[in-house]
């Protein structure tokens, strides 16, 4: 170990497992944005809280910056490491500690993947209901630190909903315990919200208690192809009326053609500008008849061309796979992120406004749209031409997101709703808070890690 601060750290912490080979700095030093260069002094992976707390005891003492780390699919650069820091990956704190039934709980660790979480409360009969398309690799701890949606944001809320207890390691290495699963606990101020969505900036989560809830009844999955924009938000207010929404996602034409273009199957035939994928309560037949009645009556308004409703799991997933495939069939691109959020009510203004500032601001370019709009959560992804160099094409992109996010303030709206600030959004931070609130953010980080070693940089700086 040729640096003395990780001589220092390896001695203190013997069983430590540290790399800093060129492969490893590079693979734990970035997340899915893939626009930083990567360049930590090393990894940590701890196995126990004991172990991060003289790992953040040892970065006081001497002044290394830390960048809590978890699967790593961060689209806003929350978990880059580019500047010399530590990467403090949980990944071998993975386990499931604990289920209680009276409770209806999981503790489990950060590390663990947000799929082996769901298989877990499975095995109890129970849900953990948060979910996404990267539920595969994405963990606890990193959904915990973005306040992490994805498509069930609709019925059953974001991350924050379903943590009732935290552990979490304070910037001077103190442990604190928070909420202790308490479902009604009115004693001052909630620390555990605060961690939540704090982007690993005030504490590193080291222990989670997960509230579950039971499955919800069984489910049909439509996918609608509709004409315009103004459709989307017609079939949506007819849909959440008249069924039990589980999901309610769209995407665009643009965006279907690049999953097609992955192997998925077109399940509608003819080409249409929108789709929608929903999915709906549909246990008995009066639920599916009302299903079957929504779907006529956006057919006979005009408002859908065409649908298509799974008759199996398989085209369930079928259909669900043209949405959640987008994401990856865009990654080898490394397009440029938007994810905007405005009120439900507010959502056919923005997207009117945003639509005619896309098409004036990036004439030529390609941008694939898709996203939550059942929650008024959108994402806009910008693939930057091939003849364009990648300097002019974020110049491009950080200027139109300016814009974009002049846009959201009008609305009320914010600039990121669900993936983060990170460093991408950091520049835009103020379009979604006020000077005061930013100020008392400062505070609050400078309370909870008063050498600034958590994630510097990141959220604000
Ligand atoms: C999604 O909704 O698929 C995720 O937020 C990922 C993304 O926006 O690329
Ligand atoms: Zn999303």
């Amino acid at each position: 170990m040729s640096d003395a601060r990780l001589a220092v750290l390896s001695r203190r912490l013997p069983d430590l497992r540290l790399l800093t080979a060129a492969g490893d700095l590079e693979h734990y030093g970035r997340d899915w944005t893939r626009r930083w260069t990567p360049a930590p002094l090393a990894i940590a992976l701890p196995t126990s809280i004991d172990e991060v707390q003289a790992i953040v005891r040892w970065a006081n003492e001497q002044d290394v910056a830390i960048v809590p780390s978890g699967g790593r699919t961060g689209l806003s650069g929350g978990a880059v490491a580019a500047n010399g820091e530590l990467v403090l990956s949980l990944e071998r704190m993975n386990r499931v500690l604990d289920f209680d039934a009276v409770d209806r709980t999981l503790v489990v660790q950060p590390g663990i993947i947000l799929q082996t979480v769901h298989e877990a409360a499975h095995t109890h009969g129970l849900i953990y209901p948060v979910d996404f398309a990267a539920r595969g690799s994405c963990s606890i701890g990193g959904n915990i630190a973005t306040n992490a949606g994805g498509i069930r944001v609709i019925r059953y809320g974001n991350t924050r909903e379903w943590i009732v207890g935290l552990k979490v390691v304070a910037g001077n290495g103190e442990l604190l315990e928070l909420n202790r699963g308490l479902i009604k606990n009115s004693s001052g101020y909630d620390f555990r919200q605060l961690m939540i969505g704090s982007e690993g900036t005030l504490g590193i989560v080291v222990e989670a208690t997960l509230k579950l809830t039971d499955p919800p009844p069984s489910s049909q999955v439509m996918l609608l192809a509709l004409p315009d924009m103004d459709a989307l938000m017609r079939v949506f207010a007819l849909f959440r009326e008249r069924l039990q929404l589980q999901a309610f996602e769209f995407f665009t034409e643009v965006a279907l053609k690049h999953v097609l273009a992955h192997g998925a199957q077109r399940a509608i035939d003819g080409d249409y500008p929108y789709y929608v994928v929903t999915e709906f309560d549909a246990d008995d037949e009066p639920a599916q008849d009302a299903a079957l009645a929504a779907f006529e009556h956006a057919l006979e308004q005009g408002w859908v061309s065409d649908g298509v409703i799974a008759q199996s799991e398989a085209q369930a997933a079928a259909l669900w796979r043209l949405r959640e495939g987008v994401t990856e069939s865009l990654a080898s691109r490394r397009p440029y992120k938007n994810d905007v959020s405005v009120r439900i009510s507010a959502v056919p203004a923005f997207l009117h406004e945003m639509q005619a500032l896309l098409a004036h601001e990036y004439p030529q370019i390609e941008v694939v749209w898709f996203g939550h709009i059942g929650d008024g959560n959108l994402h806009i992804n910008v693939l930057r031409p091939e003849d364009l160099p990648e300097v002019a094409f974020i110049a491009q992109c950080e200027h139109v997101t300016k814009l974009l996010a002049e846009t959201l303030q009008r609305h009320g709206g914010s600039i990121s709703a669900e993936h983060g600030i990170g460093l991408v959004k950091r520049a835009y931070l103020e379009s979604t808070r006020s000077a005061a609130e930013i100020a008392l953010m400062q505070g609050v980080r400078k309370v909870f890690d008063p050498n600034g070693i958590f994630n510097p940089g990141k959220l604000f700086c």
